[in-house]
């Protein structure tokens, strides 16, 4: 199986044209299966696979929200779900984030759940999720996590949820460790910030991680 590679653009950039540049220069880029996640405004006009959010409703009133129907029709497959930002920003807490999950998986979009803890695994995951491992220290922070910590919670992650879950690692992967992370710690692919919205890095990745 390609590892599965997700950029996860956060809040950036500012402009249309820059996001156009960003992604025209890795859109391409072959070895590895790869969804980028832009800011929503930018979806349609990248014709991006990736989300970084979800509303739990699929439409109604609820002004400002973007729900999972219209995510799908644009022709997103993957949604970021959960991820720490949320969590510490948008005060989302697990049952909010459970629900997005179901919102999502309803829709036929696949969830990517950002844990750094066990707890926060729903308890009856019975369907396919993906499940990014994002240790707070590493996020944004250039300290990546310790390859044999990392592991032992990949190996602690596929316990709780079977072996069906894909399982991703991210916190300041770059193109130096992202390899380490699929080939020895035996993640199946990588959740990337900061290095997604530099060309060049973000390729390099990409190629360094595929198993050609
Ligand atoms: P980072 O972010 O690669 O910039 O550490 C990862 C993430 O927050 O998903």
């Amino acid at each position: 199986m390609k590892p599965l590679i997700v950029a996860n653009w956060k809040c950036n950039p500012k402009t249309l044209e820059e996001a156009k540049t960003i992604f025209d220069s890795v859109k391409s880029v072959q070895g590895s299966e790869v969804v980028i996640c832009p800011p929503v405004i930018y979806l349609s006009a990248l014709k991006a696979n990736g989300a970084q959010d979800v509303f739990w409703e699929d439409g109604g009133a609820y002004t400002g929200a973007v729900a999972p129907s219209m995510l799908k029709n644009m022709g997103v497959t993957h949604i970021i779900v959960g991820h720490s930002e949320r969590r510490k920003y948008f005060k989302e807490k697990d049952d909010v984030i459970a629900k997005k999950i179901n919102a999502a998986l309803t829709c036929g979009l696949k969830p990517i759940l950002c844990i750094d803890k066990l707890s926060q695994l729903p308890k009856d995951l019975d369907q396919e999720v993906i499940v990014a491992y994002e240790p707070l220290s590493a996020i944004g922070t250039g300290k990546a996590y310790g390859l044999d910590k990392a592991e032992a919670m990949r190996v602690d992650i596929t316990r709780a949820t079977g072996d069906k879950n894909v399982i991703l690692y991210g916190g300041s992967v770059n193109a130096q460790n992202a390899k380490d992370y699929i080939h020895q710690a035996g993640f199946q692919g990588l959740l990337v910030g900061g290095a997604s919205l530099n060309p060049k890095e973000f390729i390099d990745i990409v190629k360094n991680v595929c198993y050609c």
